[in-house]
């Protein structure tokens, strides 16, 4: 039996009924661009969140530029942040004109080493970018503590409802940092049926300035107090993202689930490293990663039997060619450098079977001669 990675139909057949009518209201009404619908997403997303506020945008990508902007980081400023993720992470930091500045994770979860962070800051800093890489919190606090005076924005695109105990209390994802920053991506725990994206703060003058920058930087219509973008979330993707947030929990739930299957079903493995598990810090599993001895043999030998398989990331950005101006060798963030060799992530989605499982596992353990 194929296991794909992610099976986005199987997920479409469960809400089929309930997004048709959401997506058609949206289209009778025909107001498109940002509006009631978008509002209401943003009111539920900030309540979510914990966050006072919170602001549609065109992507997750854009969510993270506009945030720099906001906090006017530009040319000549350096921002630190980890070499173990998605591109866009440094992508903005370039594009807004500031320098990325890599520093290396911590091997258990993957994330940003606050030690690390501290060793990174310079008097050029303006900002920390954290990941909660996979669906699990960057331990935020220590990132907090570790840039001292300096805003801290937290890349939560992978990560939206997971939540983090922080001297007794539960800390949901983007709440506690400077800026908060989400994807709506497809494959995201909340997908929507393209781009999408909401930044989120507890700072009304930082809201503020996000809501004008995401209209071409004018509060009124027309005026233009600073050039902004058009980075707008539009009303056909609130109505899809309205409707399945409330299935969000439950998703991320299977998804846990998931996961405590396969640790217990690899335990036994001395080649594979199953992810870390913290009780204080609970992840949603937007991805499943392991840890192999013999990576590329095991994606190709799920592969022949047709199990799907992705490694994030096989070349950390600080070693990426469009980053070779910074001068960065290979050997300078080398727990990102292993990390790159040897993750894979396997197929983690909710509406995976229990057939389906156990063909991963029982392909899994073949491999390795169980
Ligand atoms: C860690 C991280 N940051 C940023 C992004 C960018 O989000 P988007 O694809 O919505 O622009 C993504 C996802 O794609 C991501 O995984």
């Amino acid at each position: 039996m194929p296991v794909p990675l992610l099976d986005l139909k199987a997920q479409h057949q469960t809400i089929r009924d309930e997004m048709v009518a959401s997506v058609l209201e949206v289209v009778d009404s025909q107001l498109f661009i940002l509006g009631d619908k978008v509002k209401e997403l943003e009111t539920e997303v900030a309540r979510l969140s914990h966050t006072k506020y919170a602001i549609g945008c065109a992507n997750g990508t854009d969510a993270i530029l506009l945030a720099m902007r906001a906090l006017d980081i530009g040319r000549g400023d350096e921002v630190v942040t980890t070499p173990f993720t998605f591109f866009a992470t440094a992508g903005t930091i370039h594009n807004v004109g500031a320098t990325p500045v890599f520093v290396d994770i911590e091997p258990r979860t993957f994330n940003i080493d606050p030690a690390a962070i501290r060793a990174g800051i310079t008097g050029k800093t303006k900002a920390v970018i954290p990941v909660d890489l996979f669906g699990a919190m960057a331990p935020i606090e220590q990132v907090i503590a570790a840039a001292g005076r300096l805003p801290v924005i937290e890349d939560a695109a992978q990560s939206i409802g997971a939540r983090r105990r922080i001297d007794g209390k539960w800390v949901m994802a983007g709440e506690a940092a400077t800026i908060g920053t989400f994807s709506f991506f497809p494959s995201k725990n909340l997908g929507g049926y393209g781009d999408g994206g909401m930044i989120v703060t507890q700072d009304q003058a930082i809201a503020e300035r996000l809501m004008r920058l995401r209209v071409h930087g004018g509060a009124k219509q027309y005026f233009h107090d600073e050039v902004g973008y058009n980075s707008r979330l539009d009303a056909l993707q609130a109505a899809v993202l309205k409707t399945k947030l409330p299935h969000l929990a439950g998703w991320s739930a299977r998804r846990r689930e998931h996961a405590e299957f396969y640790n217990a079903a690899f335990k036994d493995i001395a080649g594979i490293t199953t992810p870390y598990v913290d009780p204080n810090n609970e992840s949603i599993y937007n991805q499943y990663t392991i840890r192999s001895d013999r990576r590329d043999a095991l994606q190709a030998f799920l592969k022949e039997r047709g199990i799907g398989s992705s490694i994030y990331y096989p070349l950390p950005l600080h070693l990426q060619p469009c980053f070779s101006y910074l001068g960065y060798r290979k050997g300078q963030c080398p727990v990102s450098e292993k990390a790159a060799d040897e993750v894979l992530s396997l197929p983690v989605f909710p509406e995976l079977t229990q057939g389906q499982l156990d063909e991963v596992v029982s392909a899994v353990r073949a491999f390795y001669g169980r």
